[in-house]
């Protein structure tokens, strides 16, 4: 069953959320997720409520964010000094997508590969399977983290670049609110609503998951007057619903300050109710802070006066068909952030 209507989302994925809660049991899931036992591929239970309660702990609460945030800090630092070391005279070209990956994977894996993420204060046999557990968790955030944070990064930049004057608010807000005398912080955030809303008019447009993650229901229901059987894969297009010109003006323009207004259920690139994605938050901080740093750091310009191509390829999470390549050029702030201890 496809749904594309913010009604049928609502009325599987919160009256019906718990008979929707359940994962189809995919081959490839057999073979790369543990036979089907790692949080995103697990059906609804207690398995799966130990994991997400482990990775909410470990991970994803505001006070473990925190805790990580010195690591967010470091690798931007290292990916802006990469930046820096091809741009730092004049203008010069860059395939953004491997340098972002390369970030988005080690932030992930400096989190998850701590003495205390895997429980030094078990001993014994609980301690090996207590590491063995992690390490499952740990791989399963890697992979579901690192691609769909970087090619957010990357349409993100794209749009950008074929929108010089939403760059150039973007510049200004940057300006106005935390200057040119010191770095932009990952908690200059909240003082960034204008970046924000270029980041969900990105996911709007270019949603990672553009069909979520297929959910399977586990006992009959009716959804929009239809009877539906048990074991019905349910795809959600939310692609569909974040273009729909019914629902939004304008739908494939693109415009950050459409979301000066909350957008409601018509937005949903996070999924939506208990399987919905627990790295949000994660996600958020580290696209934020990336793109920020990148427009408070660098000018950006496209390599020629042709316009991104915004194709979309094919892959798990919606990439671009052509990588980007950009050109960028370090502004006189990138010197302050090179001479400042990491
Ligand atoms: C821009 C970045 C991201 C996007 C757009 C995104 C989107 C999504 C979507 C659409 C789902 C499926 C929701 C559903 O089935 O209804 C999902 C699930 C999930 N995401 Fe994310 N995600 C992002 C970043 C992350 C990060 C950074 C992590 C972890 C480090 C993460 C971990 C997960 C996990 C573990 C699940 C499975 C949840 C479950 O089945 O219970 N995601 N994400």
């Amino acid at each position: 069953m496809v749904v594309s209507s913010p009604s049928a989302v609502e009325e599987c994925l919160t009256t019906n959320d718990i008979v929707f809660a359940n994962r189809p049991p995919l081959t490839m899931a057999k073979y790369v997720a543990y036979n089907c036992t790692t949080i995103g591929t697990v059906s609804y239970g207690n398995h799966w409520r130990n994991l997400r309660r482990i990775s909410t702990l470990e991970i994803f609460s505001s006070n473990r964010l925190n805790v990580f945030t010195g690591i967010r800090r470091d690798e931007i630092k290292i990916f802006l000094n990469k930046l820096y070391s091809v741009s730092s005279h004049d203008f010069d070209k860059v395939e953004l997508k491997p340098m972002l990956m390369e970030l988005t994977f080690n932030i992930i894996m400096r989190m998850v590969a701590g003495k205390r993420y895997y429980g030094e204060e078990e001993t014994g046999k609980n301690k090996a399977e207590a590491k063995e557990f992690r390490e499952m968790i740990a791989e399963e955030m890697l992979f579901a983290g690192t691609e769909s944070s970087a090619v957010t990064l990357e349409w993100a930049m794209s749009n950008l670049l074929n929108h010089p004057q939403v760059l150039e608010k973007a510049r200004n807000e940057l300006e106005l609110n935390v200057g040119e005398e010191t770095f932009m912080n990952e908690s200059d955030l909240s003082k960034l609503p204008y970046l924000q809303n270029i980041i969900s008019e990105t996911l709007r447009l270019y949603p990672a998951g553009p069909l979520l993650t297929p959910h399977l229901s586990s006992q009959e229901c009716s959804v929009g007057g239809y009877h539906v059987q048990p074991n019905t894969v349910l795809l959600v297009n939310a692609w569909a619903i974040h273009r729909d010109p019914e629902l939004w003006d304008d739908a494939v323009v693109f415009k950050p300050e459409r979301f000066e207004c909350t957008p409601g259920n018509k937005f949903l690139p996070f999924g939506l109710g208990r399987r919905s994605c627990p790295g949000t938050g994660l996600a958020n901080r580290v696209v934020g802070f990336a793109l920020g740093s990148m427009i408070h750091g660098f000018e950006w310009k496209r390599a020629s006066d042709e316009e991104i191509d915004m194709s979309e390829g094919v892959g798990l999470t919606m990439p671009k068909a052509k990588s980007l390549e950009a050109m960028c050029k370090a502004r006189n702030i990138m010197k302050k952030v090179l001479s400042s201890p990491l």
